[in-house]
């Protein structure tokens, strides 16, 4: 069979067609029904005990800290209440031995000494202040309240929340494994580990990552237009959404402010259809998830987002390879070669090796529209060491990996689709915007993984074209905007009229800040970070 017809079988397993498409918005919106009536099904459909945002009349300075699928980032938020603020922010990679290790301890310790860093480089001053008055007072916690850093903790894995600064971790995604963690409320375990560097920091609110992308992204969109979803996919996807409280059958423990009626859900839908009621299975993605370490849970994730789209795509390109009458990635081909020499593939290619292709080669082949395909060409060469690929090679890899990441943006639209049907909006005359905001690698550096979402959105029965016109789904491109209005909400208390030129400014001061990896990536950061600090002054300022 020629190369390229041999590459449309692989990925004519990847299709997913507009009947399958609504079979699963059926199917994903029973689940969200099935989550929000009891505990222990697919989704979670987590109660987060955010039931609205800040006012704006907080102030004070907050820690905030992420830990996501790769990095911990550590940031503080002066929030000077006259709508202004000053914002600093570190990032350190997660190491892999603390991904999976046995003691939770040990990854906590890790995060609580950056924390102290943090403090030891940017708030020296207040931090060994502190430690000063710490040696000489005889109270047990050694600190009176007021000089205590409240931290919000974004916590990107699935927590069952008790209230906002208190869940136990239900289990570990994204490749961490450390049992000793699952069950134990993970604000103790950074606590703990805090209390033990004897730091004047105390865990305010935990928060997932798509409630600060939620928080974050509301404040642009208020009133009739606010924000209803804000979903994650860069190397896990997510997404947490504004539900009536009456809709939420299951109890919720604790206590929560009722009179808003509202609470933002974590839906936890990476897990959506574990059982595998609907979602299409090839034998790469089979083998995917029996060679994970969490076989049979995030089942959806595992279709969707960054971390497993390049591993997928290396199954289905490895089984291509190795199958006896194909010419992938062989001699063969040379011949047709413009590079005139031989075609070779190192043994220590990432082809080889689990996790090995990494999921931004797809992006690069999903741009490459050229005739010679000679950026992806040149990547196959850089990344994974497959010396003078021929067009044809080139051309094979990207039929098949178009397809894997097309099947991810139709299943993504599953979600968004399904969430905005439940919204009622689409239903409603009032509303003329779903608005939703979204982050991560996919969604930002994918090419037109957007508008493949988009355009399954219109062939959803219940959306169609008028419904698809009301949805605007914001990009990180919008995070400095999002993060800025945020904290201007949050900042001061705001004259309606002032808005606009406040929010302004605060991007600006947002925008000031020097990027390591591009200013649109590093705003949203900023601007996730900046809602869990929110979230925090929201939660202490109600407290006293
Ligand atoms: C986690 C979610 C998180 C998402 C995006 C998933 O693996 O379970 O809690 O929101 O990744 O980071």
């Amino acid at each position: 069979m020629a190369l390229a017809d041999e590459a449309k079988r692989v990925a004519a397993q990847f299709d997913f067609t507009d009947a399958e498409l609504n079979a699963h918005v059926q199917e994903f919106l029973k689940q969200m029904g099935e989550g929000l009536e009891k505990d222990g099904t697919s989704m979670s459909q987590i109660p987060t005990y955010v039931t609205g945002v800040p006012n704006g009349t907080e102030k004070g300075l907050y820690l905030a800290v992420d830990l996501g699928g790769t990095n911990f980032r550590v940031c503080s938020v002066t929030l000077n209440g006259d709508t202004t603020f000053n914002l600093t922010y570190n990032k350190v990679a997660i190491p892999k031995e603390l991904m999976v290790t046995d003691k939770a301890s040990k990854l906590f310790a890790f995060l609580a000494l950056q924390i102290e860093n943090f403090l030891k480089e940017h708030h020296a001053e207040h931090f060994e202040s502190h430690r000063r008055r710490r040696a000489t007072i005889s109270t047990a916690s050694g600190y009176k309240e007021d000089e205590v850093f409240h931290l919000g903790f974004t916590f990107s894995f699935p927590v069952q929340q008790r209230a906002i600064n208190k869940g136990n971790l239900m289990r570990w995604t994204k490749g961490f494994d450390i049992d000793d963690a699952v069950g134990k409320d993970v604000c103790a375990l950074l606590q703990t580990e805090i209390d033990k560097l004897k730091l004047p920091v105390k865990v305010a609110a935990l928060v997932n990552d798509t409630v600060g992308t939620l928080m974050a992204r509301s404040y642009t969109s208020t009133g009739a237009n606010r924000s209803t979803l804000g979903a994650i996919f860069g190397t896990g996807t997510n997404g947490a959404y504004i539900e009536k409280t009456s809709n939420i059958k299951k109890k919720i423990e604790g206590e929560y402010d009722e009179s808003t009626g509202e609470m933002v859900i974590n839906t936890e839908w990476g897990s959506f259809d574990n059982q595998l009621n609907v979602l299409p299975t090839t034998p790469w993605d089979k083998k995917l998830d029996t060679q994970s370490v969490n076989p049979g849970f995030q089942m959806f994730e595992k279709r969707i987002s960054g971390m497993f789209l390049g591993e997928i795509t290396r199954l289905a390109i490895l089984d291509m390879m190795q199958s006896k009458d194909s010419t992938l990635f062989s001699d063969d081909n040379s011949s047709h070669n413009d590079w005139t020499t031989t075609t070779t593939v190192a043994g220590q290619s990432g082809l080889y090796k689990q996790w090995g292709l990494d999921t931004a080669i797809m992006s690069v082949a999903a741009a490459d529209n050229t005739p010679e395909l000679s950026s992806l060409r040149q990547e196959l060469e850089k990344d994974l060491n497959i010396y003078t690929p021929s067009l044809e090679d080139a051309h094979a890899f990207k039929i098949v990996a178009d397809a894997v990441a097309r099947r991810a943006a139709r299943l993504s639209a599953v979600a968004i689709g399904a969430i905005a049907i439940q919204s009622g909006l689409l239903k409603d005359p009032e509303a003329e915007v779903i608005d939703i905001g979204v982050d991560g690698s996919l969604v930002e550096h994918y090419p037109f993984f957007r508008d493949m979402i988009y355009e399954a959105l219109r062939a959803i029965d219940e959306i169609g074209i008028q419904g698809v016109n009301k949805i605007r789904i914001g990009v990180a491109k919008d995070g400095s905007g999002v993060g800025a209005a945020l904290i201007a909400l949050v900042a001061a208390k705001m004259d309606k009229s002032d808005d606009v030129p406040l929010a302004t400014e605060v991007k600006r001061e947002l925008d000031s800040i020097p990027a390591e990896t591009g200013l649109s990536n590093m705003a949203m950061t900023v601007g996730g970070l900046v809602g869990v600090a929110a979230v925090a002054a929201l939660w202490w300022s109600r407290q006293r």
